[in-house]
């Protein structure tokens, strides 16, 4: 195994942070990992918001289900789906499609994926933060985003204060198809709900009784964030 798929491997989400802060260095080389990341139709439909100002950040953590490792990290950055910018180059540009909204959420989660493999490489961590979501419309309102920009979700980076376990993924029994879509192997489920089980009864902090399946259960009982389409809507996209 080559040392670049044993960091992608070795990932697990980073909580809790030293205090130290990410030199600005280190800074520029992670965002030029991430810039380099593939773009749709090089649409390159992306823009990062970098929180400095300490109230901003704690505010969005207030907005964010006050996870506080958003005001505890070194940095956190802010990803942004973003076809003002071509509106202002090219203000004839159609907008309003929902494929739009793809091709903002899938380069910006590519980017941020780039970011967070680069900074893991120089032995930082981070977390993705999706809880952004949970109030778009304060958090637009917070940062100035105009028409066409949304939040998608947020990176908290900084020197790792904890050592987490990795955590296991699907088999790839489940999730794996070969030429026609397969339904779930029932026995593998059942391994990998033992195997989730395991991880998270001996795993150091936050213990849970949790199987995969009563995980999923539980989060998919609820709605889904449902005032997200009249939010994407008032700021431009999903029109049509
Ligand atoms: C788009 C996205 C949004 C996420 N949002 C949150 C979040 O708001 N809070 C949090 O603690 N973790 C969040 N996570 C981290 C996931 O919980 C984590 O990646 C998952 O449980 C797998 O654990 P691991 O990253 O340690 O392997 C998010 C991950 C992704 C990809």
């Amino acid at each position: 195994m080559n040392e670049t798929i044993k960091l992608m491997r070795a990932h697990r989400s980073i909580r809790a942070y030293t205090g130290e802060p990410i030199s600005s260095e280190q800074l520029d080389i992670i965002l030029a990992a991430a810039q380099q990341a593939p773009s749709s139709s090089f649409l390159q439909a992306v823009s990062i918001i970098r929180i400095t100002d300490k109230q901003i950040r704690q505010q969005i953590m207030h907005l964010a289900a006050e996870q506080p490792y958003i005001s505890e990290a070194a940095e956190f950055l802010l990803y942004c789906a973003d076809f003002n910018r071509h509106v202002q180059i090219a203000p004839e540009a159609k907008t309003g499609f929902v494929e739009q909204l793809l091709i903002g959420a899938i380069d910006a989660a590519m980017m941020g994926q780039n970011m967070l493999v680069a900074a893991e490489s120089l032995g930082l961590g981070g977390v993705f933060i999706g809880a952004v979501r949970n109030h778009p419309a304060e958090i637009s309102k917070l940062l100035g985003l105009p028409e066409l920009v949304i939040p998608l979700f947020g990176l908290c980076l900084g020197h790792p204060a904890q050592d987490p376990q990795i955590k296991p993924r699907l088999p790839k029994a489940l999730m794996l198809h070969e030429n026609h879509y397969q339904p779930v192997n029932r026995a593998v489920l059942e391994q990998y709900d033992q195997e989730i089980q395991n991880y998270y009864a001996s795993r150091s902090s936050n213990n849970k009784e949790h199987s995969w399946t009563s995980q999923i259960k539980g989060i998919l009982s609820k709605e889904a964030r449902p005032f997200m389409l009249d939010y994407l809507q008032q700021q431009g996209y999903c029109k049509k």
